[in-house]
């Protein structure tokens, strides 16, 4: 929304699209813009019609299709304009022109709407509205949106009706999660946006924008960024038809978090913000957050992908994570998100690790050394399934809620979930002012940068390192645990130096996956602390080279995965010389019995597993509940080579989003 200073349509169309661009990691089998549609001299009449182009695949492919267009003029000047668009991910309908958003009301575009979630009673509205006489175009929720907003509009009582007004009585017909914004020929010059569940946040600056997160509307803050970002080699994703200009980049670091059921509306460039459920005391003056981020951080450098950046940034990301946080002179930790309410969850009658994906993987890591030091019961949980099975909670329980993005819906409702039975809600997230960061009751903040590739690397050995600086600081007054807490506290100290020998692998790494890459099925075996990097090897595997694989508890083996095992069948094991190490070397000989060739992920001292393996990976050795640190680094890098060789996007794997904001 840009007030005061005139711009023209092909700046207007780069800042969405760039914004746009830098959503991309949340979902992308579609696009599409919304803006003013006239070509006229004055904004205002140029603002009566709504033009949109929608294209099926990546931003680049809409960004190809918008100089399509015959009918736009790119130079035409606006004093006033107000232009929404949208990444889409499917949920409803196939990816496709037509299911993409903006949605419509009408052949003239009179409203259009975009939409991030579900409208989970869309079926009776699109019922109602089609008895009125809508004609749906569409098999997508959302379209009922935009038909429903045109209802209220031509049914409205009197003329003056305020478009956040409007938008307030649509919100209240819609069931499920959203975050709307609204544009319309009758309002121009106008933009509502408003959420329930699902993430909006606003950049505060003299052209205010609505975004689903923060990085579309962050800044270049300094000439030196903006240096190192022109001087980089420009990628697919990088690349828009329009010119870059640095003075239409330029954004804010200064963003308000919008609550649910607040109601934004830009007008007249001021910002507004309203309440639909407003109860007395309950004033919607919103904070204006400064974010301690710029751009340069979310760039690929010299890097092929996201991914392979952000397995390079571990030695940095986990000193981040423990910077300022532990005293290695004294031996003591800090954790300033939980000084508050540390003696309360000493107290507590067990943890209970709640999360998805990769973040469940950091849960399955940490839960052992969580057992050894805090004493207590912990329980690790798929969000989706502790949800189905009504799980019981009590108040003296603590419920810990991992999510790199803090915005994945099956996360988000379990921590409703617990909140409502009373117990005590921790977060450990990578994103400040995230929906899970800001409804805990206290938490823990990774600090691992942001992470753009939908596989997560950083974010779980971030976790991973918050996790242990919890069970640290649980025993920090109890004697008898003293030398373990020294030893670990020791172990991270170095850990970066040995991140970073591990990553010295990757040529070797590369050169196995060139053996490996027309394989089908990867199996990858292990025990104890090293479960939970089987099952994260496998997961990175699966995601990103469309590849099977499995992670499979070696102790489970002779339960049903020995079957799987012969001459052909690649397996990849882990051997780690902690209190499994005997089992390990059991579940060898089975392997090698049935004639499996596995390669073994193993301490680089380790001289017996070396010579009985035909192949092994040898990684540096570290404290036993520190070592899933750096066995799961070699599996991130082979999976990352394993996805080039094979020929696929790394960054972008087909089907799948970052941050799952659905349920
Ligand atoms: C999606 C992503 C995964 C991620 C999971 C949980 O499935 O593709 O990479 O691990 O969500 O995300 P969260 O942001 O909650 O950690």
């Amino acid at each position: 929304l840009n007030y005061h200073v005139p711009r023209t349509r092909r700046e207007i169309l780069e800042i969405l699209l760039k914004g746009l661009q830098r959503l991309e990691y949340r979902g992308y089998d579609s696009a599409g813009v919304g803006i003013d549609g006239g070509n006229g001299k004055d904004w205002e009449s140029n603002a009566k019609s709504i033009t949109l182009i929608k294209q099926r695949g990546k931003v680049k492919v809409l960004d190809e299709e918008i100089h399509k267009q015959q009918d736009i003029d790119l130079d035409v000047e606006f004093d006033v304009h107000v232009g929404i668009a949208h990444t889409r991910w499917a949920t409803h309908g196939v990816p496709s022109p037509v299911n993409s958003h903006p949605h419509r009301s009408d052949k003239t575009n009179e409203f259009i709407v975009i939409h991030n979630g579900i409208i989970t009673n869309y079926k009776d509205l699109r019922k109602f509205l089609e008895s009125k006489g809508y004609e749906f175009e569409s098999e997508t929720d959302t379209e009922s949106i935009a038909k429903l907003v045109k209802y209220m509009y031509d049914n409205r009582e009197s003329d003056d009706i305020s478009f956040a007004t409007l938008v307030e009585r649509v919100t209240q017909q819609l069931e499920g999660a959203f975050a709307l914004v609204f544009k319309s020929v009758h309002y121009p010059g106008q933009a509502v946006g408003t959420r329930r569940g699902s993430p909006l946040l606003m950049g505060v600056r003299s052209d205010h924008q609505l975004s689903s997160d923060h990085i579309p509307v962050l800044y270049r803050s300094s000439a030196k960024d903006k240096k190192s970002c022109t001087a980089l080699p420009r990628t697919d994703q990088d690349t828009c038809l329009f010119p870059v200009d640095e003075k239409v980049i330029e954004h804010t670091n200064r963003v308000i978090f919008l609550e649910d059921d607040d109601v934004a509306a830009v007008m007249d460039g001021r910002l507004s913000i309203h309440r639909i459920k407003r109860t007395a005391g309950d004033y919607p003056a919103r904070a204006i957050q400064t974010l301690q981020m710029e751009l340069q951080q979310i760039m690929k450098g010299n890097y092929s992908s996201f991914m392979q950046k952000e397995i390079f940034e571990q030695p940095e990301s986990v000193v981040n994570t423990m910077r300022g946080r532990i005293n290695f002179d004294n031996n003591t930790v800090i954790l300033g998100g939980l000084k508050d309410h540390i003696k309360e969850i000493q107290r507590c009658r067990r943890l209970i690790l709640i999360a998805c994906g990769t973040s469940y993987h950091a849960g399955v890591a940490t839960r052992q050394v969580l057992e050894e030091l805090t004493e207590l019961p912990v329980m690790v949980e798929l969000a989706s399934d502790f949800l189905d099975r009504n799980t019981p909670v009590f108040r003296d329980d603590v419920c810990f809620f991992i999510s790199q993005s803090g915005e994945t819906a099956d996360s988000l409702m379990a921590l409703r979930y617990c909140k409502e039975r009373g117990a005590l809600t921790v977060g450990i997230t990578n994103t400040v002012g995230s929906s899970i960061s800001r409804e805990t009751d206290c938490g823990v903040h990774i600090n691992a940068g942001p992470e753009i590739g939908v596989a997560s690397t950083k974010a779980y050995t971030s976790q991973f390192v918050a996790l242990i600086m919890f069970a640290l600081l649980m025993c920090d007054d109890r004697i008898s645990m003293q030398p373990r807490r020294r030893e670990i506290i020791q172990g991270l100290r170095i850990l970066p130096d040995l991140i970073k020998e591990v990553l010295s692998l990757d040529d070797e790494i590369q050169k196995l996956a060139t053996e490996l890459y027309q394989q089908k099925s990867v199996l990858i075996m292990g025990r104890g602390y090293h479960y939970a990097t089987c099952l994260e090897g496998a997961l990175k595997i699966k995601e990103i080279t469309y590849m099977h694989s499995e992670g499979i508890l070696a102790g489970e083996l002779k339960h049903g995965p020995l079957a799987l095992v012969d001459k052909l069948m690649p397996v990849i094991m882990i051997i780690m010389r902690d209190h499994t190490y005997v089992k390990c070397q059991n579940a060898l000989q089975q392997v090698v019995a049935r004639q499996g060739r596995p390669i073994v992920i193993c301490d680089k001292d380790d001289y017996e597993t070396v010579k009985n393996s035909s192949r092994t990976i040898k990684v540096p050795h570290c404290v036993d509940c520190l070592q899933g640190v750096l066995s799961v680094i070699p599996l991130q890098l082979l999976s990352f080579h394993l996805a080039v060789l094979r020929g696929y996007d790394v960054d972008c794997p087909r089907n799948l989003a970052k941050s799952v904001t659905v349920e």
